[in-house]
């Protein structure tokens, strides 16, 4: 058996990014079900914006990069930032580009047959929550199975300390709790 391995990741470039704190505390607690979590940040791979003329002269190497990466996990842990009720163009743009067959190397898929758990986290009152339905619907019609749990925290100015850590435990629990729970889901995939 496989050791079972996850990837974390958000959807912002963010420096002091709020959903990118936020996918930490998931995969801490994914990592206490004994899986290994690697957290990535998207601004450490500058993707060109996806187009198929780009494509046919070669996948830049940081795409095979991530996509080896995603390949070698069999659950996802995302948090997305709602950008006008939606995902942000970043994630999408980087989603579109781990979403293609590898014809030129040997790379699995990036997300078919994997697990997920999504989450959000926005200034706003309602926590990025419009965007969770449009993440998990692209997840979904790239074959992952999207945990019918999620979290959105609202508040985020409020709701994380200088830390990055959940002000509110029982928040922090629920974060965990997500991770953990795919943590679970995955390691029978393993
Ligand atoms: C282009 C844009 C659109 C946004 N749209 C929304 C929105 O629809 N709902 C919301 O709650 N916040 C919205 N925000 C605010 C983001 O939730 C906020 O900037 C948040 O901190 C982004 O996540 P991050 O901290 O992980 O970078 C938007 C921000 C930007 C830049």
């Amino acid at each position: 058996m496989n050791m079972t391995q996850l990837i974390a990741l958000s959807g912002s470039l963010r420096a002091n990014s709020f959903n990118q704190q936020l996918v930490e505390i998931a995969a801490e607690g994914a990592r206490e079900q004994g899986v290994e979590v690697r957290v990535i940040n998207l601004a450490d791979y500058p993707m060109p914006l996806f187009s198929e003329d780009l494509e046919a002269e070669g996948v830049p190497a940081i795409v095979n990069d991530l996509k080896q990466q995603f390949a070698e996990s069999q659950g996802i842990l995302l948090a997305s930032p709602e950008y006008n009720g939606s995902i942000s163009g970043v994630l999408k743009n980087a989603i579109d580009w781990l979403s293609r067959p590898s014809a030129q190397t040997d790379i699995g898929p990036a997300f078919a047959d994997k697990v997920a758990g999504i989450m959000a986290t926005s200034p706003g009152g309602l926590g990025g929550i419009r965007g969770l339905v449009h993440a998990r619907d692209v997840l979904f019609n790239l074959g992952v199975t999207v945990s019918p749990n999620q979290v959105a925290v609202p508040s985020a100015y409020q709701a994380f300390d200088e830390q990055g850590q959940l002000s509110d435990a029982e928040t922090a629990e629920r974060v965990k709790g997500l991770g953990a729970q795919i943590a679970q889901m995955a390691q029978k995939l393993a």
